[in-house]
């Protein structure tokens, strides 16, 4: 059987959409992709609907002109700092013969999900972390003996308002959301590897407006963030300190930053850039070497509890855009002392879009897995129809 499936992933630098079929047999082949550069999205928030909507519109138009079809629908990504996270436990007594029923994991998930939510966020995802049967962790609980049942939940909010400035525009597109999907999950999906979702890993992905996190442990989600900071800070600081206009400042970055400059480069009074707009070579990457550091260290004290090594054994993993700065990798890992690795998405099946296989196309890549994964039988919640509906209900609001 086939099915069309499409994601979006909406950038603060670029509107990036996927579009594919999913076969039940030889699984996603891609056929249409389509990049366009971002306008009205300032840290991952709607700031101007009226160029987000061209933005989006020209994005999902190239990708269309590829596959050769019209894009119904598709999965969404999301994210900003209105998004938030929290694990959450539920305990229930087993009733009836000792037997844990599909009731009694409902009742224990409506216990989990009784939490206290700021008057404007909904739930936007609800993932299973684990389960316990009388204190002993079990894969599936359901037809197992016991009496007491704990689940335990991470739980993830997002601000009503910012998600319907996306929605509606996506809604005025002609094209109906599937579902919407947190990014750093997708990004997830994209670059960690499964042993290092099994130790802990922590996955930073550093874009333009937004660096966006997640740890992932014992193979499921332990925790989600988002930092509203990143690349665009990095360009704003080299137009303030170098003074240049916003455009070459980017250029600029891009085409000569790097923070290990070796050899000859490492020349206190060496120049670079044409056409008389030179700058001054140490000073531009001491400028990036300053903000990349203070992102790292705010990556830092987003971890929760006390022991790094001991959450994240397997280290950090960065994406997104600014993972492609020479020598991220060894400054975070010198300030974090822990193993760190540039994350680029696997290569997708299908048409093949060269362009993709950049850490900056980590989310978009990851959409388009989440949301397949989600199509089959990855979760519990989708396993279990009773659940889906109730799930259904909560998550109801944003669709
Ligand atoms: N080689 C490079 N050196 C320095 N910075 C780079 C390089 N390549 C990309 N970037 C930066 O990465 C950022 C864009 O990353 P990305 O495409 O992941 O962001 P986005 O998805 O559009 O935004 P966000 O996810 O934050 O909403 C820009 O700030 C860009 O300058
Ligand atoms: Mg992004």
């Amino acid at each position: 059987m086939k099915k069309k499936i499409a994601a979006i992933d909406i950038g603060t630098t670029k509107v990036c959409t996927i579009m594919g079929v999913l076969d039940s047999t030889s699984g996603l082949r891609v056929l249409g992709v389509g990049i366009a550069p971002s306008h009205g999205i300032e840290k991952a928030l709607v700031a101007d609907a009226t160029k987000a909507k061209e933005s989006i519109k020209e994005s999902i138009r190239k990708a269309e002109v590829m596959a050769g079809y019209k894009l119904d629908s598709a999965y969404i990504g999301v994210t900003g700092r209105h998004m938030g996270s929290t694990n959450s436990k539920g305990t229930v007594a087993i009733t009836g013969a000792g037997v844990v029923r599909d009731e009694d994991m409902k009742r224990a998930l409506n216990v989990a999900l009784n939490i206290k939510i700021n008057e404007e966020q909904k739930i936007l995802h609800v993932i299973p972390r684990s389960y316990r049967l009388d204190g002993q962790e079990v894969k599936n609980p359901v037809g197992m003996n016991g009496s007491e049942l704990e689940i335990e939940v991470h739980i993830i909010t997002a601000s009503t308002a910012s998600v319907q400035n996306l929605t509606g525009i996506i809604k005025g597109l002609n094209v109906s959301i599937e579902d919407l999907i947190l990014e750093p999950l997708a990004s997830a999906e994209a670059v960690l590897a499964e042993e290092e979702k099994l130790a802990g890993v922590l996955i930073a992905d550093i874009g333009g407006g937004t660096t966006d996190i997640a740890i992932v442990k014992d193979g499921s989600i332990y925790h989600s963030s988002v930092i509203p900071a990143a690349g665009q800070q990095i360009t704003n600081d080299l137009v303030v300190g170098l003074g240049l206009n916003f455009d070459l400042a980017e250029e600029m970055k891009k085409r000569y930053g790097t923070l290990v400059p070796t050899g000859e480069n490492a020349d206190q009074d060496r120049t670079v850039g044409e056409n008389g707009k030179n700058v001054n070579f140490s000073a531009l990457c001491e400028i990036m070497q300053a903000r990349v550091e203070e992102i790292i260290r705010l990556i830092i004290l987003d971890i929760p509890g006390e022991r790094a090594g001991g959450l994240i054994p397997a280290g950090i993993v960065l994406t997104g855009g600014c993972a492609n700065i020479p020598g991220i990798a060894q400054v975070a890992e010198k300030l974090t002392r822990l193993p760190v690795r540039i994350g680029t998405p696997i290569t997708l099946s299908g048409v093949s879009i060269d362009a993709l296989s950049d850490p900056a196309y980590a989310t978009s890549v990851g959409l388009i897995l989440y949301s397949m994964k989600n199509k089959g039988t990855s979760n519990w919640f989708t396993k279990r129809k009773g659940f889906m509906g109730f799930l259904d209900q909560v998550l109801a609001i944003f669709r």
